[in-house]
């Protein structure tokens, strides 16, 4: 067993590293990433890296086909990874999440990859009703980001048959502690707060809703749909991931925070312009599809684990959304320094690949 992952070393990328290190033991596990955010390290005791057999520093845009000679199954993480970067960098997004996936895509089927899995969203439903939304809900991608997942998922399920399975992971938000860790999200972001200035800042007046996922309980999906029978879900399947438990208004993510971290202050803008983002998520499919691959993660232990990871980081920058933990801080920087293109290509390689 081969398995190529893309994308491996940004946030999610070293747990999902970990985890089919132990459940595909004999495998050879390949990385594939070009390096946005390597050196955004929490205090990794070894380059996460250092757990695949191989890593390639690689443009997705840029895949040479022999690179797929002998992978069995690719897991597709490579990409831009949230709104506020997708509203920036737009084309760049749908060049890369969408054109560039495609093509990974194609080029793996013709090399005979088994199986195919795609890092999705949930977030392709945009703002909804309070009834939750499952896979056959309409669509409502609202951003760049957000729109790119949704065209990407509809090829693919053009690309899918008996021979190339392909699975389409509509993930809720992630959380929690990573080597490689993200602050732009929304519970990561509570918590960074109520521990460098016991205060939690929420940016909108606190009711929209969000399906949260712990990333451990992703690389559990992901090792689901490496494996999955093709009867169990068709060639292709797109599914909701999390499980409905974790479908939090965010003034109730604030308040488990202050369960776990007491006397931190909670503020509300009041004034917030209604978040367009607000959806609920039924998750039956998952639980049916794939039953011994629920999430197990709870709230409590997640916020205590990204408190104990920032602490022993002896992490203290109040100033943290300014920091380079946050994804669309390090691209402007990197920018600026004019070390990628506006392409987001490293300006230095000198095209070479
Ligand atoms: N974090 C979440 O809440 C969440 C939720 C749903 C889906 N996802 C999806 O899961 C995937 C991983 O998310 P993450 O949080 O680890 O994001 P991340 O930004 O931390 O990691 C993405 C990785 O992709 C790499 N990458 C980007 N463009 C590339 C390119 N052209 N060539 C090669 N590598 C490239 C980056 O260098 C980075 O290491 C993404 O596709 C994201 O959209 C994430």
């Amino acid at each position: 067993m081969k398995i190529l992952i893309t994308g491996n070393m940004g946030y999610i990328g070293p747990c999902v590293v970990e985890r089919l290190r132990s459940s595909y033991p004999d495998a050879t596990l390949v990385g594939l990433d070009m390096g946005y955010f390597a050196n955004c390290l929490t205090n990794a005791e070894i380059l996460p890296e250092c757990r695949v057999d191989l890593q390639h520093f690689i443009d997705i845009r840029h895949i040479p086909e022999e690179l797929l000679n002998g992978i069995d199954a690719v897991v597709h993480l490579a990409g831009i990874s949230n709104d506020p970067m997708g509203n920036t960098f737009e084309e760049v997004t749908f060049d890369i999440n969408y054109r560039a996936s495609i093509e990974l895509a194609k080029k793996a089927k013709q090399k005979g990859v088994r199986s195919f899995v795609f890092a999705s969203s949930c977030s392709m439903y945009g703002s909804a009703d309070d009834r939750p939304r499952d896979e056959n809900s309409p669509l409502n991608p609202l951003t760049a980001y957000a729109k790119s997942k949704v065209y990407t998922e509809r090829d693919l399920q053009n690309l899918a048959d008996e021979r190339f399975k392909v699975t389409s992971l509509r993930f809720s938000t992630a959380c929690g502690m990573s080597e490689r860790l993200r602050l732009d999200l929304v519970l990561n972001d509570f918590v960074a707060g109520a521990v460098t200035a016991g205060k939690i800042t929420i940016l909108s007046d606190g009711t929209p809703w969000r399906p949260l996922i712990n990333i451990n309980d992703m690389a559990r999906a992901i090792d689901w749909a490496i494996s999955r029978d093709a009867s169990n879900g068709g060639p292709f399947v797109a599914v909701n991931v999390g499980s409905d438990v974790w479908n939090y208004q965010v003034k109730d993510l604030a308040q488990a925070v202050k369960e776990v971290i007491p006397g931190v202050e909670v503020s509300i803008n009041k004034d917030a312009q209604p978040d367009k983002r607000s959806y609920r998520v039924n998750f039956g499919l998952f639980r049916t599809i794939a039953p011994d691959y629920q999430p197990q993660v709870d709230l409590i232990t997640t916020i205590r684990d990204l408190k104990e990871g920032l602490e022993s980081m002896k992490f203290a920058d109040e100033n943290f959304r300014n920091s380079r933990f946050m994804r669309l801080k390090v691209l402007t920087h990197l920018r600026t320094k004019e070390l990628l293109s506006e392409k987001l290509e490293w300006t230095n390689r000198g095209g070479i690949q």
